[in-house]
Parts: structure tokens; C-alpha cells; sequence
């Protein structure tokens, strides 16, 4: 018979508190305030120049179309909507979509392609280290932290002198060991929208070979800075010169359907045999953790994707977009000598030059939501809201 202690077994009600994540705390208290003139520039979603994130219409037609058509909604598998991957891989992988070596599989978002990929990393080998630039995304960190792998920083942006830090960049990739992982942003970097040029790309895909570290590509944004083809350069120049690469690609963003969570894992070995074995690792790890990616979103994605009118309807409104992010950044940028930086910058985010108490003051004084870091998503306001924020901005700036 096994002996009652005194010790008291742990149950839920010990759990200590967790901290909140910031940037879904940050959604949340902007929701919150009252004031009908806030602006919310917290937060990575599309707001067109009337402040609303329309679903696209090529995403309605499509969606219209599966609720006609669909037959059935019996199980998929891990592996989700094959055909979907398929059509992705010519707008992601370029001059690489028919290599063979490269596999690929649905997931839930691009945070599930992160995930995924990290449990893989961890499979292979428990003791690599992943390097992650500073800054990065905010959930990065959880997500690597969560497979047990060690992290290890190297300097990408400076924050108050708006610059990469190219030659530290290189210098910690160049101290890395074989076999560690270096997590790069494909493009449009989040959160400080300062991307690698062409020589730079080259530059640190050479420290990769050189080194035998594994890229790990997270591209959320393709098509939101220069184009589709202009924004996967860096990932498709690594692909011609690594075996070894994984690839999370996110379409919540290009296709505006961010809470439908559609996303893809792409890997390349050094052969298709190598590839497949990878995959079937990968497919195990799925099932444990999701068992299928969500489908309707994918659905609707894949619908856009194998209709050539609805395809180029797409691309319409994915320029449209693009547009309007570049547009809000040059207005930004003309506005004030000290924001001259965002207008050659890419993507949704740039960080501003200001401290945690004057972000609290923006938010306080100004009902201003961004994050902590000074990171604002550059069309989270409306048009008509660009000066308000602008003047704020530069009133907190000028002190
Ligand atoms: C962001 O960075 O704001 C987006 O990627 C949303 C998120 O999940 O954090």
C-alpha cells in the first residue's frame, strides 16, 4: 500500500503567473480604450487608408465558391491541403519550385511553421544553438525556447542610430559552430523593417556555407516590401547555395487572413531520399501537436491560387497593399527630419527612437498604441489619422 505524506501534491492552483504576451496584451488595451480618435499601431495587420482590414475580395469569391463545392470535410491528413503547398512553392521558392530535394506541408500559421521546425531542429540535434538576431519578432524566443533549444544573440539593428549592424552581424555568424541554426527574416523585418540588401544576402548565405550552420528562413510578409519575387531573394539565393534549409512561410498576411492561420514548413537536404526522411519527422511532430492544420483558410488560398483570374486578382490586391505601406512611409518620412529612415524601409514595422515612458505618454496623452520597443505598424492608422500621429510623435521626439 502506498504511504500517505505530508507533502502536498502540486495541482493547477500552484501554476505561478505568466507574464502576457505583449503584443496580444497590446490588442487588448487598445480595444479598450474608449476615445474614438485612438490609434492602434500596436499590432502586424493590415489597415486600409479608411483603418479597416478588409478580407480580400478574390478571398470572398473563393470562399463563396467552397462553400458551393466543397463535398466533404473528412479528415486530410498532417500533411493538410497538398495541393496547396504545391501552388506556393513557384511564388516562394522561385527557380527552386521543382527541386525535388525541397518538401513542404501545410501548418497552422507561420508560428506553426516556426514551431515545427524547431521541433525538428531539436530531433536532429538537441544540442544546437539557434541564433537569433536582436531584435526579432517577441514570440521567437518562446517558440525556440519551447523545444528546449539554446538560443544565442547576434546584433542586427540599432535601434536609435536606425542602422543594421551589418559588420557585428557578420562577425557573430562567423563565430558560430557547424551545425548551429541562424533564424533570418526573409524579408520586411519584424520588428525593425530594416532588411539585408542583395550584397549583404550573399554575404552572410557565404558565412552560412562556410561555417556548415543551417539557415532558418521566417518569411511572413513576401510581397509587402518590393514584390513577391523581390522579397524571397535572400531565401532563394541561400537555397542555391545551402543543402541544408527550413523555410516557414506565412500567407496570413499576403492573403489577409490572418485568423485562419494559413502557413507552410519548407525544407532542402542534400537529397530527395533525405528530404522524404525529414518529412515523415516532421509529419510525427504535427500529429503530436496539431494532428491537422485548419483548413478553410488554405481552402480559400488554394481556390485563388489555381484560378488564373482570381490569381491575378490577387496579385492586384496584394499590390494595392504593398501600395499603401509604402505610400504611408514615404508621408511619415517627409514629416520629420528624425523619421527620414522609414521611407527606406520595408514592410509594416519600424521602430521609432523613443523610450518605454514615452511610449506610456504617447498612449496616455495621445491614445498612440505601439509596443514597448517602439515598434509601430506604419498602416495601423487610417489616412486621415497620419498627421495626428505624426505631430505626436514628433512632439514626444522633440521633447
Ligand atoms: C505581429 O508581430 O504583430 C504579428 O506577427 C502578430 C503576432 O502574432 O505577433
Amino acid at each position: 500500500m502506498l504511504d500517505r505524506t505530508d507533502v502536498k501534491a502540486k495541482g493547477l492552483a500552484d501554476l505561478p503567473p505568466v507574464e502576457s504576451d505583449s503584443l496580444l496584451q497590446l490588442i487588448a488595451l487598445a480595444e479598450a480604450d474608449p476615445r474614438s480618435d485612438k490609434i492602434d499601431v500596436g499590432v502586424g495587420v493590415f489597415r486600409d487608408g479608411s483603418g479597416r482590414t478588409p478580407i480580400l475580395q478574390v478571398i470572398k469569391q473563393a470562399e463563396r465558391r467552397l462553400v458551393e463545392t466543397q463535398a466533404s470535410k473528412s479528415y486530410l491528413g498532417s500533411a493538410g491541403d497538398k495541393r496547396f503547398t504545391e501552388l506556393l512553392r513557384p511564388i516562394l521558392l522561385g527557380e527552386h519550385a521543382y527541386d525535388e530535394r525541397i518538401v513542404g506541408l501545410q501548418t497552422p500559421g507561420g508560428c506553426g511553421a516556426l514551431r515545427l521546425g524547431f521541433e525538428l531542429i531539436a530531433t536532429i540535434n538537441p544540442q544546437a544553438r539557434v541564433l537569433v538576431g536582436t531584435p526579432t519578432w517577441p514570440n521567437h524566443p518562446p517558440i525556440i525556447r519551447s523545444v528546449g533549444l539554446e538560443m544565442a544573440a547576434y546584433p542586427y539593428y540599432d535601434r536609435d542610430r536606425t542602422t543594421i549592424l551589418f559588420d557585428d552581424m557578420v562577425a557573430a555568424l562567423s563565430e558560430a559552430r557547424p551545425g548551429d541554426v541562424v533564424l533570418l527574416h526573409g524579408c520586411c523585418h519584424n520588428p525593425t523593417g530594416a532588411d539585408l540588401n542583395h550584397d549583404q544576402w550573399a554575404k552572410v548565405t557565404r558565412i552560412i556555407v562556410e561555417g556548415g550552420l543551417i539557415p532558418f528562413v521566417d518569411i511572413a510578409y513576401q510581397g509587402f516590401g518590393r514584390g513577391l519575387n523581390e522579397d524571397a531573394h535572400g531565401l532563394r539565393g541561400i537555397l542555391a547555395a545551402c543543402d541544408e534549409v527550413i523555410i516557414a512561410q506565412s500567407c496570413d498576411k499576403n492573403f489577409s487572413v490572418y485568423r485562419d492561420r494559413v502557413g507552410s514548413l519548407f525544407l532542402k537536404t542534400g537529397s530527395a531520399e533525405a528530404s522524404s526522411r525529414a518529412m515523415a519527422h516532421v509529419h510525427q511532430r504535427a500529429r503530436e501537436m496539431w494532428s491537422m492544420p485548419p483548413d478553410h483558410g488554405a481552402a480559400a488560398v488554394h481556390i485563388v491560387l489555381e484560378d488564373d483570374e482570381l490569381r491575378a486578382q490577387w496579385h492586384v490586391e496584394l499590390d494595392a497593399m504593398r501600395t499603401r505601406i509604402n505610400a504611408v512611409r514615404q508621408r511619415i518620412a517627409a514629416a520629420h527630419p528624425m523619421l527620414t529612415f522609414i521611407g527606406g524601409q520595408y514592410g509594416m514595422f519600424s521602430m521609432l527612437p523613443v523610450s518605454k515612458e514615452q511610449v506610456l505618454r504617447l498612449r496616455e496623452n495621445y491614445g498612440i498604441y505601439m509596443a514597448d520597443s517602439g515598434r509601430f505598424n506604419v498602416v495601423g492608422m487610417s489616412d486621415e489619422q497620419i498627421d495626428r500621429f505624426v505631430s505626436a510623435i514628433a512632439e514626444c521626439i522633440d521633447g
